[in-house]
């Protein structure tokens, strides 16, 4: 009698603080810490301004500050191309090491400048940690494999990440990208037709907002590509599923009861709604007149992914598709034609590719990769030559 007793407290006790939790997540600042993870640097005692320790060469790597027009200072690096290195090894030996107070003084921006064959990744990279953390430096390494002469990358941390100023918010998020490919653009002198836009989770919310948001300027930009690896379809939709670290699905017991999940997503400040944001641009793209206005998106993800299951994926191209298409699709029929059409290759997964008089919209569904690891992998190499054109 006196254990169950005791056992009941316990329980009430347990939902109490699930309960305290759960209103927690309705403060502004909690939540932020939730999405955005921005303080778990994972990269607690190692200095970004030493490359050398995430296996790249000396001053293959430049660390520089990015300013931002509303005044905070965004870290990044730019990576040279393997290639391009062994070119220029003796000289790049010569410069000093660690960052920099001026970027557009250093050889690497110059070989990135001054040749008109070059090519530019602008990297995204998913909440938490910084450019040094997880699977994010052999990424990097993936980005130049097409073209190891060639394919430059420029990586950020957003506002509030690692040793970047300020607070993460979705609009603050958005011009830190801006920032950074008005610095491609105009700084280094590379025209949007041979820039490449890369991101992995969330980092793929602030990639679409940052390709829609140029697409919609009064002076139209577009992109060469932008290759997405582990998306989500919106905020709202990932709350019911998303686990922390893979593992912790924090919101489990809430989203058995969906009239709870739904008020507690009218709280989320964060909306990040890529579903309208793909189809705002697809839509745009298929309606302009111009040679110009195209696009070129590929979508990949792992099944064995269980931070983000990959049924956004599903979701995210469905409604790319049905935006390419006068008369749209329904996402049942679309399955169905993608069960015609895919290429399948077995253990390695499957592809469907869709193509329209504007565009290439591609998805790629790994069967394994998980979360992190498959950013590093071939099939995101060979997505980024493809996204570029150079590939047949
Ligand atoms: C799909 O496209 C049709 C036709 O353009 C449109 O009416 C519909 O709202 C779209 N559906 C979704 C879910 O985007």
């Amino acid at each position: 009698m006196a254990l169950l007793k005791s056992t009941g407290y316990g329980l009430a006790a347990l939902v109490g603080l699930y309960a305290i939790f759960i209103s927690l997540l309705t403060i502004p600042s909690v939540q932020n810490q939730v999405i955005y993870l921005n303080h778990v640097t994972q990269t607690w005692f190692q200095d970004l301004n030493t490359p050398e320790q995430w296996g790249f060469l000396r001053n293959q790597v430049t660390p520089f500050i990015l300013p931002t027009p509303d005044g905070e200072c965004l870290y990044a690096w730019h990576l040279l191309p393997p290639g391009l290195y062994a070119h220029h090894e003796e000289e790049l030996l010569q410069e000093p090491p660690g960052l920099v107070r001026d970027v557009r003084e250093r050889l690497s921006f110059k070989l990135l400048r001054d040749d008109p064959s070059s090519l530019l990744v602008l990297y995204f990279h998913g909440a938490a940690g910084t450019l040094g953390s997880g699977w994010r430096p052999p990424s990097y390494r993936a980005m130049s494999v097409g073209a190891p002469g060639r394919i430059h990358t420029v990586a950020i941390d957003y506002r509030g990440f690692g040793s970047s100023s300020g607070f993460p918010s979705e609009q603050g998020l958005l011009t830190d990208a801006t920032t950074l490919a008005g610095w491609a653009m105009e700084d280094a002198g590379i025209p949007a037709s041979r820039i490449v836009i890369f991101a992995q989770s969330l980092g793929t919310a602030v990639a679409l907002s940052l390709v829609h948001h140029m697409a919609t300027r009064p002076e139209p930009t577009f992109f060469s590509g932008l290759i997405m690896v582990a998306p989500f379809a919106d905020v709202e939709s990932l709350t019911a599923t998303y686990r922390i670290a893979g593992t912790i699905p924090i919101l489990d017991p809430v989203a058995r009861f969906p009239r709870v999940l739904a008020w507690l997503n009218t709280f989320i400040l964060s909306k990040w709604t890529s579903n309208s944001k793909i189809e705002a641009f697809v839509r745009l793209c298929e309606s302009m007149k111009g040679e110009e206005a195209r696009y070129h998106i590929s979508i990949i993800h792992a099944k064995d992914d269980t931070t983000i299951p990959w049924s956004h994926s599903e979701h995210l191209f469905w409604h790319a598709v049905n935006a390419s298409l006068p008369a749209g699709i329904g996402y049942a029929e679309l399955e169905e034609e993608k069960g015609l059409s895919r290429i399948d290759r077995g253990a390695g997964g499957w592809v469907v590719e869709r193509r329209t008089r504007k565009g290439v919209l591609r998805e790629e569904i790994m069967e394994f990769g998980v979360h992190d690891r498959i950013m590093s992998y071939p099939v995101v190499s060979l997505a980024v030559a493809r996204a570029f054109g150079s590939l047949g």
